[in-house]
């Protein structure tokens, strides 16, 4: 059956909407080889804007070969090795048997344990359980270069969730590493994206770590309202009902054009429509979506401090900047003044707040509306 709207996980076809220009600027770099590190708040569409780029190189079949994993579960340096050797082996092998015969030309003594699934739908899977004595980190990485050589083409390695390097142990090495040998290889490119903004930053904005400058780095921006109405409205539409352009526009608003969020309040709405919604129907979808939302809030906050909570307080009372002001940090109990470095950073290193240009925000508008109605002035 075809969903209205889609949250929460990667979206494609009918379910994605606009990113022209990021497409076309995706595009271009995987076909000029360019390396990418694409940096977003949570759920904004990063892994929905690769995987649109990669389908449409693969529907037209240049010499490009994208391959892709998600690295969430690896929890250091060989866990990576792992997995990057395995992906690229199974994604540039067109059947089992190449596995196993790249595997004995690049990667020597490995040999790959390949197990088939019993249902003919699902695919095989490879495990190579490669340990730090059975071969180096350099040849491993330099895998896809010799395969990208020796078939005449060119990979796209997309990697999500890369800030999980970052918490390796002894990452700095590590990341010098991948560096290293990454920044050598001619038929290979690099597609470096992840769900924790500020990690991301760290490991590619600051100039004494390995990955700065490693590549154009774009900063995913939410979808326009402009953009998302048409969208809105349509789908109302494939299931027979109305929403008007203003409403529409209202769902983008309430949660400040976060993806996903406008895909959940934009469904919620829908099942509170009888045949065209209201504002009333959009006041109780708000409700639910907070309510949805709130044990996630709950236990969030659960570890916080007064100190953090209250700064958290402010925010949401509309303060974005000055919290050393003696008014503020009274009227919000903040502690001193050395406290409100404290609390940005931790509250930062949290991922719960972000500093932009404008001030200090919350990173979630879902979890800032869960505090206003938990807390009100
Ligand atoms: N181009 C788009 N058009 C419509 N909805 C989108 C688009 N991109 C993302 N979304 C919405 O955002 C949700 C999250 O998308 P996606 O998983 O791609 O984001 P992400 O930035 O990779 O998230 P995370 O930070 O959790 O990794 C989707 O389920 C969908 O509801
Ligand atoms: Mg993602």
């Amino acid at each position: 059956m075809e969903k209205a709207f889609i949250f929460g996980v990667s979206v494609s076809g009918e379910n994605f909407t606009d990113r022209i220009e990021e497409t076309k600027r995706i595009r271009m770099n995987f076909e000029n080889g360019l390396n990418t590190i694409l940096i977003s708040p949570r759920r904004i569409g990063k892994t929905s804007l690769v995987n649109k780029v990669c389908d449409s190189l693969a529907k037209k079949q240049e010499n490009i070969h994208t391959v892709r994993m998600d690295i969430y579960d690896c929890r250091n340096e060989y866990d990576f090795y792992n997995k990057f050797a395995a992906t690229i082996l199974k994604s540039t092998s067109t059947k089992i048997e190449q596995v196993a015969e790249t595997a004995r030309e690049f990667l020597g003594r490995i040999v790959p344990k390949i197990s088939i699934s019993p249902d003919p739908s699902t695919e095989y899977s490879i495990s190579l359980g490669i340990r730090p004595k059975d071969i180096s980190p350099e040849e491993i990485l330099s895998l896809p270069e010799k395969i990208a050589e020796k078939k005449n083409m060119h990979i796209v390695i997309c990697i999500d969730e890369f800030q999980q390097i970052g918490d390796f142990p002894d990452s700095v090495s590590v990341q010098k590493r991948l560096r290293g040998v990454w920044q050598h290889q001619h038929h290979t490119s690099y597609c470096l994206y992840g769900s924790k903004k500020h990690m991301m930053e760290k490991l590619f904005q600051n100039k004494r770590m390995p990955f700065y400058m490693f590549g154009d780095t774009m900063y995913l921006k939410n979808i326009q309202t402009e953009d998302w109405i048409p969208f809105i409205c349509n789908r109302f539409g494939t299931k027979g009902k109305k929403i008007s352009e203003s409403l529409a526009a209202e769902i983008c608003r309430t949660v400040e054009n976060h993806s996903s969020y406008v895909q959940q309040l934009a469904w919620n709405v829908m099942i509170e429509t009888e045949r065209e919604a209201t504002a009333q129907n959009l006041k109780d979808a708000v409700q639910k979506l907070v309510a949805q939302c709130s044990p996630l809030f709950i236990q969030q906050t659960e570890s916080l401090s007064s100190y953090q909570m209250n700064f958290l307080k402010a925010i949401c009372s509309g303060i974005h900047s000055g919290f050393s002001r003696q008014s503020i940090m009274e009227n919000y109990n903040l502690g001193s003044k050395s406290n409100i470095s404290r609390l940005t950073k931790s509250l930062i290193d949290k991922e719960l707040i972000d500093k932009t240009k404008d001030g200090i925000f919350l990173t979630d508008p879902v979890f800032r509306l869960w505090i206003q109605s938990e807390y009100p002035l």
